[in-house]
């Protein structure tokens, strides 16, 4: 088995070759004068299985075309099998057409990786309106999931808290998590007016005065979502505000944004490698990947 990164997640790639006791090989991905994409396997893939480990950020679009590029060279090239970790899924939150006219990326995201890998292990997807990720695809997948990960973290560092689940999506993490911890945990209402415009509003109220109140989501973008639930938990008197995600993208100065809310801490995983990844999901990766070693 050969583990390589398109430039994404390198961190997780070369620490899951460390631990597998497999060869790490850099793929060389740039690109030609006009912009078109350059990439080259830099090792021998003939009959070989190839773990490709990329997150879809930065760049979700040109982060699917690395894939999609690599894993069709890698058949060309002899590869056994093909599989695709990405601690990140990008175009789930797309899972209907919201608008006449609009597309369904999710689907076609999904088409395209099925036409091209032979597996997906991925993190904490975003499943709204599907079921499952067999909804949109064809080829095996493994969905894992952070939130243990994310429980152990809040109990050694956190005392006297709340979790707060931003949206109702997010129950599938917050309360999943609260209930782990035996802490109380309640999932607020969500309006979104737009991708830059949301407002929401807390439906079942827990006590919050002089408490540690978590908020935690799958997906931190712009921060709007989590920014808007700091300003309520502020507005009912919390003693701190944190912020945990699973995906921390912070697009359009989301850090700011969630500071000026009054948010004291942003925590995330490294599902994508930013400064506030204190949460490692290598453990979960490496235990499904050593299934495929055998
Ligand atoms: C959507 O429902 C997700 O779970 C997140 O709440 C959302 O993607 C966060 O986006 P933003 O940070 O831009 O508000």
């Amino acid at each position: 088995m050969i583990i390589t990164s398109l430039g994404n997640s390198k961190d997780i790639a070369k620490k899951l070759a460390k631990k597998l006791k497999c060869k790490y090989s850099e793929t060389t991905v740039s690109s030609f004068p006009d912009g078109d994409l350059y990439l080259k396997f830099n090792t021998n893939l003939k009959k070989k299985k190839l773990v490709i480990v990329q997150s879809f950020q930065p760049h979700s679009d040109m982060s699917l075309f690395d894939i999609i590029f690599a894993a069709n060279t890698a058949k060309e090239l002899g590869a056994k099998k093909v599989i695709l970790v990405a601690p990140y899924l990008a175009y789930m939150r797309q899972d209907k057409r919201f608008n006449t006219g609009e597309c369904i990326s999710s689907r076609i995201m999904a088409k395209l990786l099925n036409e091209s890998v032979d597996k997906l292990i991925t993190i904490d997807p975003h499943i709204h309106r599907y079921k499952s990720l067999k909804d949109i695809f064809t080829i095996p997948t493994k969905m894992l999931t952070a939130n243990l990960l994310i429980a152990d973290y809040i109990q050694k560092k956190f005392k006297n808290e709340i979790i707060i689940g931003p949206d109702g999506e997010s129950y599938q993490w917050a309360e999943c998590i609260a209930k782990h911890i035996h802490v109380d945990a309640t999932v607020l209402k969500k309006t979104r007016f737009s991708s830059r415009h949301v407002h929401v509003k807390m439906i079942n109220p827990i006590p919050i005065k002089d408490k540690n109140v978590i908020i935690v989501d799958d997906i931190i973008s712009t921060g709007h979502t989590i920014a808007e639930a700091a300003k309520q938990a502020r507005k009912m008197g919390a003693k701190s505000v944190s912020a945990i995600g699973v995906h921390g993208l912070f697009v359009e100065n989301g850090m700011e944004k969630l500071k000026k809310a009054g948010v004291n801490k942003i925590i995330t995983t490294n599902c994508i490698e930013h400064p506030t990844n204190k949460i490692d999901i290598t453990p979960l990766l490496l235990a499904e990947l050593k299934k495929e070693k055998k």
